[in-house]
């Protein structure tokens, strides 16, 4: 059976797309239940809706406070049937309340390779402090600022002369081959939490081309 997921978005949706195309494609084992934006004009919608999925906008300006907008998200995505939440590019903190509705089930992709560079503008900091490799997470999702288990982690070199941009895109292209494997590893059951460290089960499963330029931990598989 098909994992139900909502994946919540705030801009172009580019990682939505890749959980898209993995599902159509049959390597992920998940269905799409909503697309959930904040914002009105966030081209993930228009992705969402192009590929048939329900899609909604709840702006967060509506609502009185975090917990209200929270509750409005925690209705939609529970009406949707939606059991998994997948943070694609989605730049709110959520409350306590929405992250025991969905406990252990909220998963949040950064453009850093955390603990270094949190916030809302990972890969310019990366490239401003010089970093010579950069990269990114996939991780549970807690009360703090990007600093749930991490699933998986790429890292990807950095240049004297990247700026926050040119670093961004490189990046980019591995958020869109961890995140999907990091939903499919949950969609299968294989995600064991104990402490601060996430076991991923093996299986017989063939590993991925591992992509050039880049190294992954836990290595992709087939599909991803
Ligand atoms: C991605 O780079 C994602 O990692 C980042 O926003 C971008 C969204 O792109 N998220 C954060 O910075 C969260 N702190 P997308 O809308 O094209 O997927």
């Amino acid at each position: 059976m098909a994992l139900p997921i909502a994946v919540l978005v705030s801009g172009s949706g580019s990682n939505l797309q890749a959980l898209i195309d993995r599902v159509e494609s049959g390597a992920l084992e998940a269905r799409i239940a909503l697309v959930l934006s904040n914002k009105p004009d966030s081209y993930g919608l228009k992705r969402a809706r192009s590929h048939g999925i329900p899609a909604l906008c709840i702006p967060h300006t509506e609502y009185a406070d975090r917990l209200e907008f929270d509750r409005a998200m925690i209705r939609a995505i529970r009406e949707a049937g939606a059991e998994t939440v997948v943070l694609a590019g989605f730049m709110r903190m959520l409350s306590a309340e929405f992250l025991k509705a969905f406990a252990g089930r909220v998963l949040n992709i950064h453009p850093a390779l955390l603990p270094s560079f949190p916030g809302v503008r990972g890969q310019r900091d990366a490239a401003d402090y010089g970093v010579t490799l950069a990269g990114c997470t996939v991780h549970f999702v807690d009360e703090l600022m990007d600093h749930g288990e991490v699933v998986i982690q790429a890292a990807v070199p950095a240049y004297p002369d990247d700026d926050g941009d040119s670093l961004a895109e490189r990046i980019l292209a591995l958020e869109h081959r961890i995140l999907p494997q990091a939903v499919q590893w949950l969609a299968q059951g294989r995600i064991q939490v104990k402490g601060r460290k996430v076991h991923v089960t093996p299986t017989g499963i063939q590993r991925a081309v591992p992509p050039a330029n880049a190294l992954v931990n836990p290595p992709l598989e087939q599909g991803f």
